[in-house]
C-alpha cells in the first residue's frame, strides 16, 4: 500500500499483487521464503512403540506400563486451614496477589475471610467468574491483576473459578491475552504462583494440568493444557463446603466420582492413577451421602475434598473419556452444569464401556462395595447399577429431561462430544457420531 506517494523498490519493500493482480511477493527477505518450504521433523521419543500417543489412542496395541508422574501440589488439609492462605503465598515469593472468586462464594462470606487471612499480600480482588468462564472473564480479571501490580494468585471456589485464576496466571507470567495460550503444552512462560482453595468437592482442578475456558464465538469448551499449570498449593479446608448447597455437593460429588471411574478405565491408565482412583471410589460412594444428610459433617466433608483431589490426581495423568466429552458438549451448547451432565450421564456410558473394560469396571464395582457375582461382565453391569442407585439415593437428576435438555440439539452435541479430547482416552473406540447420540438418547 502506497499512501502520498509511489513506492519504492527496495529489499526493505516487498512488492506484489492481490487477487487479479498477483500472488506472494518480491524483494527481501520475504521475496526469498517465495523458495522456500517448511519441513517439520517429528523425533518419537517414547521408545516401545506401544508408547507413541497415536498408536496408544488410536490402535489396539498390547498395554506397556511406562509413564509420567507430575504431582507438585502441596497439601495443606484439615478444617480451619484456610488461614494458612499467606503461609502458602509467602513461601512461593509472591507478595501482591489477586483474589479470585464468583458472586455465589463472596455472598457466604468466604471470600472476606481469605482477604482478612491474607492481610497485606491481597492487592485485588475479580469476584465476577461466571459458571462458564470464557475467555473475556480471563482477559477482565487479568487487567485488575496488573492495574493492581499482582503477582501471584489465589482462588477461591469451584471449577470455573480455578480454572480461571489458572489462565490469569498464565496470562500475568508469560504475558498476552487468555486466546494466546490455547493449546497442549503450548506455554512459552511460567505462570505466576497460584494458591487454590477449593469450595466444591468435584473437579480437583487444584491439582490438575488443564484449564477449561468457553469460547463464545465458537460456541465450545478449549482448553490451555500443560504441567505448568497445576497450581503450586492447594488448601482442603472442609469449612469452605459446608455452606455448599445440597444439589451442588451432589453435581460436584458425581463429577469427582466420573473422574474416578473415567481414570480407572482410561485406556491410559497406569498402576499410580489406579490406586488413587479406586480409592477415591470407595471413599466417595460412603461420604458423599453423608455429605448430603448431614451437610454440617467435616469429616465427610474432608473425605470428599480428599476423595475429589485423589481422584484429580489420577485422571490428571490417566485422562477421563466419553462421559467428560458428553458433558462438555452439553455444557457449552445447553449450558447443563458439568457436574449434573456427568452424573446423569456416567452410568449410560459405563454400560457402553462394559464389554471392552470388563476387568476394570469389575475392579470399580469391588471399589462400589458391589460383591455378589463372579462374572467379570456381570460385575460391570452391577457397576453401573450401584451408581444408578447413588445418583437416584443422593436426589441427583437421573435424565437428561429433568434439568431440560433439548433432545433437537443432541444430534449436534453427539457430533461434539466425538471430537472432544477427553473422548480420545475412553475404553471403546468411539468412531460413530449415532453412537454417542444413542448414549445421549437412553439418559432422555
Ligand atoms: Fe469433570
Amino acid at each position: 500500500m502506497w499512501i502520498n506517494d509511489y513506492h519504492v523498490f527496495s529489499d526493505l519493500a516487498p512488492f506484489g499483487g492481490y487477487k487479479q493482480s498477483g500472488f506472494g511477493r518480491e524483494l527481501g527477505l520475504w521475496g526469498l521464503e517465495e523458495y522456500t518450504q517448511v519441513k517439520h521433523v517429528h523425533v518419537g521419543s517414547e521408545g516401545h512403540p506401544a508408547l507413541r500417543p497415536g498408536n496408544r489412542l488410536l490402535v489396539s496395541y498390547p498395554h506397556v506400563t511406562a509413564f509420567r508422574w507430575a504431582g507438585p501440589t502441596r497439601l495443606t488439609i484439615g478444617a480451619g486451614r484456610a488461614a494458612a492462605v499467606a503461609d502458602e503465598v509467602l513461601r512461593l515469593g509472591a507478595k501482591h496477589v489477586l483474589l479470585v472468586s464468583d458472586p455465589g462464594i463472596e455472598k457466604t462470606g468466604l471470600v472476606a475471610r481469605v482477604k482478612d487471612a491474607l492481610g497485606s499480600l491481597h492487592c485485588a480482588s475479580f469476584i465476577d467468574v461466571p459458571q462458564d468462564s470464557s475467555l473475556d472473564t480471563v482477559d477482565a480479571a487479568t487487567l485488575a491483576a496488573r492495574e493492581a501490580g499482582a503477582d501471584g494468585v489465589v482462588s477461591v471456589g469451584g471449577g470455573s473459578v480455578i480454572d480461571t485464576a489458572k489462565a490469569v496466571a498464565v496470562c500475568l507470567g508469560a504475558g498476552g491475552k487468555a486466546v494466546d495460550h490455547i493449546g497442549t503444552y503450548m506455554l512459552r512462560g511460567w505462570p505466576v504462583p497460584h494458591v487454590v482453595l477449593p469450595t466444591t468437592a468435584g473437579t480437583g482442578s487444584e491439582v490438575t494440568n488443564a484449564a477449561v475456558i468457553h469460547h463464545v464465538e465458537l460456541g465450545r469448551k478449549v482448553y490451555i493444557v500443560d504441567d505448568r499449570l497445576i497450581p503450586a498449593a492447594a488448601i482442603l479446608d472442609p469449612m469452605l463446603t459446608v455452606g455448599l448447597p445440597r444439589g451442588l455437593t451432589a453435581s460436584t460429588g458425581m463429577d469427582a466420582l466420573t473422574h474416578a471411574i473415567e481414570a480407572v478405565v482410561s485406556r491410559t491408565a497406569n498402576p499410580i492413577s489406579d490406586g488413587l482412583a479406586l480409592q477415591a471410589i470407595s471413599m466417595i460412594v460412603q461420604h458423599l451421602p453423608e455429605c448430603i444428610k448431614q451437610p454440617d459433617n467435616l469429616e465427610a466433608r474432608v473425605q470428599m475434598q480428599l476423595a475429589s483431589t485423589m481422584a484429580a490426581m489420577a485422571f490428571s495423568v490417566a485422562g477421563v473419556g466419553l462421559v467428560h466429552g458428553m458433558s462438555h458438549a452439553l455444557g457449552a451448547r445447553q449450558g447443563v452444569p458439568h457436574g449434573t451432565a456427568n452424573g446423569i450421564l456416567l452410568p449410560h456410558v459405563m454400560r457402553f464401556n462394559a464389554e471392552v473394560a470388563a476387568a476394570k469396571l469389575a475392579q470399580v464395582a469391588r471399589a462400589l462395595g458391589v460383591h455378589d457375582s463372579l462374572e467379570q461382565t456381570e460385575l460391570a453391569t452391577g457397576a453401573a447399577e450401584a451408581v444408578s442407585a447413588l445418583v437416584a439415593g443422593i436426589g441427583h437428576p437421573t435424565r437428561l429431561s429433568d434439568v431440560k435438555v433439548d433432545a433437537e440439539d443432541l444430534e449436534a452435541c453427539a457430533g461434539l462430544a466425538l471430537t472432544d479430547p477427553a473422548t480420545l482416552t475412553n475404553p471403546r473406540s468411539v468412531l460413530d457420531a449415532q453412537e454417542v447420540l444413542a448414549v445421549y438418547r437412553a439418559a432422555l
